[in-house]
């Protein structure tokens, strides 16, 4: 995108271009499609004159690349990676559909049932009448069994790995867990630890454990600081039965008292042997107004990525291989810690799920004009915070009917 102070003087290429004819096409291979939520119409019109003069073709409708052709099509978009920064996915239309889909009440029956469904275009709608017809989808099938979509899978669901190192050891012709093991130095502690656990880490996590992991870090967390609160985050406080991990908020009502917390919550976890990995990043907080600049990257609070090694009780490790001492399985932990000023927000962003956390900023942002972060309300043209005292506070700030965690599982 051009900045606007450009776009202001009017001095453009795309300008001029607007009167004349498109320039003759130069580049046949690529085609352009310019999506217009985010740049409104008119930067969109500027940038189609500028694309159409230098001889690109720009498409007026949406109509993405198919999966045959390009391996990156929609169906070829891989899972989340299992932390760190995360490529958008918004880019992929029919990753929206499968989120209207999924939050509709009922199964999906007949095919007149997505009239007026939104992020529902020609694409999805043949996929879903497949579907309906046939019981499998010719395409999603040809692209669930392509060596690129289940090499990206298996490698994007390792701790540590994001989209982006999974296309690079796939591009580099790696294919199996194996080919990783026998180049540890290429991986990190946190890969190696991933790896080491990918059996356990890759059966889901049940409530059950979720809640007895909870009564662990609780007990932890108040020896390390009487006062000191944790919260259940991420899928299981939306309901979930299942997750990839158990999240966790910690905080303290006294404003800074959480300071220096984690680090001997961490101590009290790792004595009592509950601990197989842990990398802790401190908070990382900058000028205020950059913590509230809605951009996709971490946000800056404390935190502690964790395996933990939990012991199962009698009978629950039947059938899985046989562990030297007592049946333990490792889980994967996130503990994050949020001063409680900023609380409330950090448990909606916390909370997800990571879709829903999306669309609600982009509501924010282009709906009311404030920017909402897991750190706060930012108001860019006052340049204050607005403050709540909870997510319901923070909903109605927005203008929005509340919604409890349970509804958020976009
Ligand atoms: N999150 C975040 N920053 C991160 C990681 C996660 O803000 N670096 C937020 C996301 O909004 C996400 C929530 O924390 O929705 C929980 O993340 P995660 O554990 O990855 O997803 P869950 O929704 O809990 O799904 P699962 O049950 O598979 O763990
Ligand atoms: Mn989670
Ligand atoms: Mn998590």
């Amino acid at each position: 995108m051009l900045p606007k102070r450009r776009r202001a003087r009017g001095a453009c290429p795309g300008g001029t271009a607007a009167a004349s004819a498109p320039a003759p096409v130069r580049f046949p291979d690529v085609v352009i499609y310019l999506v217009e939520p985010r740049m409104g119409r008119s930067r969109r019109a500027f940038l189609t004159r500028l694309a159409l003069s230098k001889g690109f073709r720009v498409l007026d409708a949406c109509r993405w690349p198919s999966p045959r052709k390009s391996p990156q099509g929609w169906g070829g978009c891989p899972p989340m990676p299992a932390s760190g920064p995360r490529p958008s996915l918004t880019t992929t239309p029919p990753s929206r559909a499968a989120s209207v889909l999924r939050a509709l009440p009922r199964p999906v029956t007949a095919h007149s049932q997505l009239q007026g469904l939104p992020h529902f275009g020609e694409h999805s709608s043949r996929v879903v009448q497949e579907l309906l017809e046939h019981g499998v989808c010719e395409e999603v099938e040809r692209v669930r069994s392509s060596e690129r979509f289940r090499t990206m899978k298996l490698f994007t669901q390792i701790f540590g790995v994001g989209v982006r190192t999974a296309d690079r050891w796939y591009q580099e012709g790696l294919r199996t867990l194996d080919d990783l093991r026998q180049q540890p130095r290429r991986l990190t502690a946190q890969q190696r630890a991933g790896l080491q656990h990918h059996q356990d880490l890759s059966t889901p996590v049940q409530r059950p454990e979720a809640e007895a992991l909870q009564h662990l870090v609780e007990a932890a967390v108040g020896q390390a600081l009487p006062g000191a609160t944790v919260t259940l985050t991420g899928g299981f406080r939306r309901g979930k039965l299942l997750g990839h991990d158990v999240d966790f908020l910690i905080s303290h009502p006294k404003e800074g008292r959480e300071a220096g917390l984690l680090p001997r919550v961490m101590h009290h976890l790792q004595s009592q042997g509950l601990v197989l990995y842990h990398q802790h990043q401190p908070s990382c907080f900058g000028a205020p107004e950059r913590l509230a600049r809605p951009s996709r990257s971490m946000d800056a609070f404390e935190r502690s990525l964790c395996i933990f090694r939990l012991l199962q009780p009698p009978g629950a490790a039947l059938g899985g291989p046989a562990k030297a001492g007592p049946a333990w399985k490792a889980v994967r932990v996130d503990l994050v810690v949020a001063p409680s000023s900023q609380f409330p927000f950090a448990l909606l962003g916390w909370t997800g799920s990571e879709l829903f956390e999306r669309e609600l900023r982009r509501f924010s942002r282009k709906e009311k004009g404030l920017w909402l972060s897991s750190h706060g309300l930012f108001d860019p043209e006052q340049g204050t915070f607005i403050s709540a005292a909870s997510e319901e506070d923070i909903f109605r700030c927005l203008g929005l009917r509340y919604l409890p965690p349970e509804q958020r599982n976009a």
